[in-house]
């Protein structure tokens, strides 16, 4: 299947524009001025990390408040960073949706409430959608169309960009996201949050295949699923665990942390290439860009460069300090739909579940 190139934006006509981005839909308050969606001018963010580790995972409530508190400073800080003033901003763009309610609303709240004082548009930005324009940031040369897959704590895609807006989603999990796995696991075994990170660190010492995983697949779809890894992998875990305490020994005698984090990455990662390259040959695409944070794993990136080489396409690859969330991405991305006078009024209002394909 071939896609067809319909491009709305013709990237000699941009205008020059300062957008400033505000992220707020899960456990970063970030904000950053992109000029025309290609060059940060700055890029702040306050992280909940030290808030959420105690719990083991994001705490909806506790998030929403860290929030109230630090958007205003992060705000005056992306705005002094870029040395600008309000006045010379464009558009205030925001992340709508999808993400934590509680955690958004703060984000528009505050962008609805700047864009009304300062008399600038007012630009909603999908998630996942700034998520991949991390890319336009890292590679100047990139313009839709081109193929990428969306690995984040909550969602799993791979989706054909067929424009700067327009996105057609190929295959998304049906149940748990990549990150969401990670997340889990790391937590059980007692290797903290984020899960991610923690997993890639202790499975540089360990073997990839210490015990079987499952890669499930359904006829005619390139839908992912990954709770049954997830099962399987807490399984052998408990495993693990019952049998060290009928020996009284400790677990990683049993199961070293390093093997079981070795061998859950290992899996992830296959299963994630192995779709991409399904897409690929379906799409012929010519061109690959990961976004989302677990695309920040290094395992994942080297394997999905072997893939582009094989494969004869170029893979795009956003810097792992924008893979995260972050409003650079979030400007970038509202920097195209202000282009496109893709504007809200003042009505706008979070949303916590938006389909890429409803932009
Ligand atoms: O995109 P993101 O910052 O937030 C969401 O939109 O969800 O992604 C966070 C997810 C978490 O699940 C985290 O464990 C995962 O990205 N992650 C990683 C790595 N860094 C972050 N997963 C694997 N390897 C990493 N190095
Ligand atoms: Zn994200």
């Amino acid at each position: 299947m071939r896609m067809p190139k319909n491009k709305l934006i013709c990237n000699s006509n941009l205008r020059r524009g300062y957008i400033l981005g505000i992220e707020t839909s899960c456990d970063e308050t970030a904000a950053a001025v992109v000029e025309s969606g290609r060059h940060i001018l700055s890029n702040v963010i306050a992280s909940q990390i030290d808030v959420h580790s105690r719990y083991g995972g994001v705490v909806p409530e506790l998030a929403s408040r860290q929030h109230v508190e630090a958007i205003l400073p992060v705000i005056d800080q992306a705005v002094a960073d870029a040395g600008i003033t309000l006045d010379e901003l464009d558009a205030v763009a925001v992340t709508a949706g999808p993400g934590l309610i509680g955690a958004l609303l703060v984000g528009v709240a505050a962008a609805k409430a700047l864009a009304f004082a300062i008399d600038k548009d007012l630009v909603p930005v999908h998630h996942l959608a700034g998520h991949v324009a991390a890319n336009y940031i890292s590679d100047s040369e990139l313009e839709p169309p081109f193929l990428s897959l969306i690995i984040s704590g909550a969602h799993a895609h791979i989706v054909y960009v067929e424009d700067y807006a327009d996105f057609k989603l190929l295959a998304r999990t049906r149940d748990d996201a990549a990150g969401e796995v990670f997340d889990k696991l790391a937590r059980a075994t007692g290797l903290g949050y984020p899960g991610g990170p923690k997993i890639e660190q202790a499975a540089s010492n360990g073997k990839e295949k210490a015990f079987p995983l499952p890669h499930p697949r359904f006829d005619n779809s390139l839908d992912f699923s990954f709770s049954g890894v997830k099962t399987a992998a807490l399984n052998v875990l408990n495993k693990a665990d019952q049998q060290a305490k009928t020996q009284g020994v400790e677990r990683e005698c049993i199961l070293s942390n390093a093997d079981f984090a070795a061998t859950v990455q290992e899996t992830i990662v296959n299963i994630l290439v192995d779709h991409l390259e399904e897409a690929q040959k379906m799409t012929q695409a010519g061109t690959i860009a990961l976004a989302g944070g677990v695309s920040a794993n290094e395992r994942l990136r080297n394997k999905v460069q072997d893939l582009s080489d094989r494969l004869g396409a170029r893979l795009v690859l956003p810097e792992i300090k924008l893979c995260t969330d972050n409003a650079a991405m979030v400007a970038s991305a509202g920097y195209y739909l202000w282009q496109d006078n893709k504007l809200a009024d003042w009505s706008l209002n979070a949303t916590a579940l938006w389909e890429m394909t409803e932009i």
